[in-house]
């Protein structure tokens, strides 16, 4: 057992030395965020407290076969009550920024179409001062993909112009209670996830599902996916407009969007495949940025959907021009991408086909792109980092970023061993290999990030994994919900203590 033991702080010491070797210094500027993420969905829990109003996941979740341990969200890590103690923990790793996102079902339980419920907006009043108490700045998203239910009912969301509307109220309800204090603004998390798990593979609510692309054999709308989006981009326009024109002078803060954001590697020199892997970031992660930096969709999209990718009016155009202050990127991994505009577009074992004809697929001459993890849409390839930064920076005139998840995924289960569940060694190689990976991209490329939050402060509720996967620096029991720090906690504490200047 000393063996044990002394090898145990032997590691633990190394890993310690081993922040010190990632030179952040001169590369930020001394405002840099360093935080954690977190969502309502996924950290809440009181589904139904203080008025709350149910929303899409709510009732998803409550689905038999939706989620894969059959749970829900409903307690979650009840972060709704538990707070104050993960404040503790925040302040403990020395965080200076925390990452979560508003529960609009709980501000608006019928969406625009009810009253205001006033306990909703007390409780993120007092997390909020909680936070700034602590000298922690919140960094705020609208919807994390929970939506009220009652649009879903109305007029199928997303689908629907209406929706626009929906977002524009529920955001000025949001900057009028909040912003004299939140001084970040996400308008939408992950946007691409939400339409293609949403309305292409239909693995999110609201599951529609269209042939070739989804696990179903009869389809929905193949353009309902685009008609998703163009309401998506278009909302969030409304919402900064009216960040814009009502709040922005007064409260001084900045509004952007965050994308999940792959690395998609070409899997050869060959002209095709470097034009394929073009294709999928348009059709993943452009589609979503190019028409609120650049005012139109990406020319592959519009060369290949034609007149099945709706139309910016005039109008439209003049509110996209209120852009955005930054980007959010959400990376964690990479992928190959083949071409298959020239070659069959059919996927084989491990390899999935993505929208704009290209192939994508982990392994290349039976060699994975990175070291695979218990996740299976996880591969360790630390310049994937470099490569997306690089890419958004120079696509995107170097618009302000932050990276707004970044994050190692394992499974427990019921015979781990408590060195297993804490001493998480993998966890701490990943954030380190990705924060080198980042803090080079910025120094030798000048890439203008302003933060980065790792993916996330607990364990939490991995949508339709529940509670399967752990991406937490804390380990949360959830028959007690006892929160334990991590190895990764204390090494990301060490982490910030080196790379903040000292006063
Ligand atoms: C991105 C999502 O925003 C977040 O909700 C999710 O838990 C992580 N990825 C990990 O999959």
């Amino acid at each position: 057992f000393h063996a044990f033991l002394i090898i145990e702080i032997m590691l633990y010491l190394i890993l310690m030395v081993s922040c010190n070797h990632i030179s952040l210094k001169g590369s930020s500027p001394t405002n840099f965020l360093f935080g954690t993420g977190s969502s309502s969905y996924q950290f809440e829990g009181a589904f139904m407290s203080d008025g709350k109003g149910l929303n899409n996941w709510d009732i998803f979740t409550h689905k038999p076969g939706n989620i894969l341990d059959g749970t829900n969200g409903d307690i979650a890590v009840d972060q709704y009550h538990l707070y104050q103690e993960d404040l503790d923990l925040m302040n403990y790793i020395g965080v200076n920024s925390y990452r979560f996102s508003i529960s609009w079902a709980r501000i608006l339980p019928k969406g625009r179409f009810g009253k205001v419920n006033r306990a909703g907006v007390d409780h993120y009043n007092k997390f909020i001062d909680a936070l700034l108490l602590r000298g922690i700045q919140p960094f705020v998203t609208l919807t994390h993909y929970d939506i009220p239910q009652e649009l879903e009912d109305r007029y199928r969301s997303w689908l629907s112009p209406e929706v626009q509307e929906d977002f524009r109220y529920y955001a000025n309800t949001c900057f009028k209670f909040f912003g004299d204090r939140v001084k970040y603004w996400v308008t939408f998390n992950e946007p691409n996830v939400v339409v293609i798990r949403g309305y292409r593979s239909g693995i999110y609510p609201p599951s529609r599902c269209s042939f070739p692309f989804g696990n179903c054999t009869s389809g929905d709308s193949e353009v309902e996916p685009f008609i998703a989006a163009h309401n998506i981009i278009l909302s969030h326009a409304a919402a900064v407009n009216i960040y814009r024109t009502k709040y922005q002078k007064k409260q001084g803060g900045s509004i952007g969007m965050v994308m999940n954001a792959l690395w998609y590697e070409p899997i050869s020199n060959s002209l095709a495949d470097k034009l394929a892997a073009e294709r999928a970031q348009s059709f993943y992660m452009n589609w979503f940025l190019d028409p609120i930096v650049h005012g139109s969709y990406p020319a592959e999209m519009q060369e290949l959907l034609g007149s099945d990718l709706p139309v910016f009016s005039k109008f439209d155009l003049e509110m996209l021009k209120n852009g955005l202050d930054f980007i959010g990127i959400n990376h964690y991994t990479s992928f190959y991408s083949k071409d298959c505009m020239f070659s069959p577009c059919e996927p084989g074992p491990g390899t999935t086909r993505t929208e704009g004809f290209a192939l994508r697929t982990a392994k290349k001459d039976g060699v994975y792109i990175g070291e695979p993890t218990a996740v299976d849409w996880l591969y360790v390839y630390p310049r994937g980092m470099d490569k997306i930064v690089t890419y958004i920076k120079d696509r995107y005139n170097n618009t302000p970023m932050f990276i707004t998840e970044n994050g190692y995924g394992e499974k427990e289960n019921q015979n781990s061993t408590n060195e297993e569940l804490f001493n998480d060694f993998k966890r701490v190689e990943y954030l380190k290999s990705y924060l080198q990976a980042l803090a080079e991209t910025m120094r030798t490329k000048g890439a203008d990030v302003r933060g980065y939050f790792v993916w996330s402060l607990l364990d939490n509720f991995e949508w339709t994994s529940g509670y399967t996967l752990q991406f937490g620096l804390h380990h949360v029991d959830y028959d007690t919900l006892k929160r334990t720090p991590r190895l990764s906690a204390a090494w990301y504490r060490q982490f910030i203590a080196n790379h903040t200047p000292k006063i």
